[in-house]
């Protein structure tokens, strides 16, 4: 997939290809400012990927081909309560709901300076994904998160203001992410 996508700040535009990961990427140069973020990409994306545990897609510059972000895709469901159900008009009796969720998302802090929107770009694209899946492949009803607020307590409000909601089970155990959801037919 390749286009010009325009991001606000100043009106610049990267023409950019969103593509999934190969063995010949260089990703030497990305930094997101989290190390956690960064060493997943260089040790572990691609491990993943052949293991079939996460796909990842990846944001390039066209004419730099650097890293501007990246997102791993996977599989998912999750529980909703009697309310949720309720409030998605997802009356069944089934204890999980299907959903695709981003297990990793991160813009290159290099990018995030010059442009805004790449994160949002990047769940936008995630949706795009989903909506195809849901047309050609398997069904997704929603796009879902962990927000990782142990590295970024404010990362909640990023995902908020893209549609998520947090799930009514609220916190994880280990209380460093919060689960939130987005209904993408609603
Ligand atoms: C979180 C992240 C993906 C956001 O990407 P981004 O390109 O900066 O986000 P956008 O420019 O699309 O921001 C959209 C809106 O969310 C807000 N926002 C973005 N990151 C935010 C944060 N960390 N805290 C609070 N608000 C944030 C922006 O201010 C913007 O608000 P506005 O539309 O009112 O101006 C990026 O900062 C990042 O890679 N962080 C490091 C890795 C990480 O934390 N990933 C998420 C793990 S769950």
């Amino acid at each position: 997939m390749s286009a010009r996508q325009e991001f606000e700040k100043s009106g610049r535009f990267i023409e950019y290809k969103l593509k999934i990961l190969t063995s010949d990427t260089d990703y030497t140069d990305f930094d997101c400012g989290i190390t956690e973020y960064n060493n997943y990409l260089s040790n572990d994306a691609l491990r993943s990927q052949n293991d079939h545990i996460a796909l990842t897609w990846l944001l390039t510059e066209r004419s730099t081909d650097k890293i501007v972000a990246y997102m791993s895709l996977i599989m998912d469901s999750i529980k909703l309560s009697f309310t949720e159900k309720e409030l998605h008009n997802l009356n069944y009796p089934f204890k999980t709901i299907p959903s695709m969720k981003i297990a990793k998302l991160a813009v290159d802090s290099s990018f995030s300076k010059k442009f805004k929107g790449i994160g949002t770009f990047m769940i936008d694209s995630a949706e795009r994904l989903t909506w195809s899946c849901n047309t050609h492949y398997c069904a997704a009803r929603f796009l879902t998160v962990d927000a990782d607020i142990e590295h970024d307590e404010g990362v909640m409000a990023f995902y908020k203001k893209n549609g998520f909601i947090p799930n009514a089970e609220l916190y994880n155990k280990n209380r460093k992410t919060v689960s939130m959801r987005k209904d993408i037919y609603l």
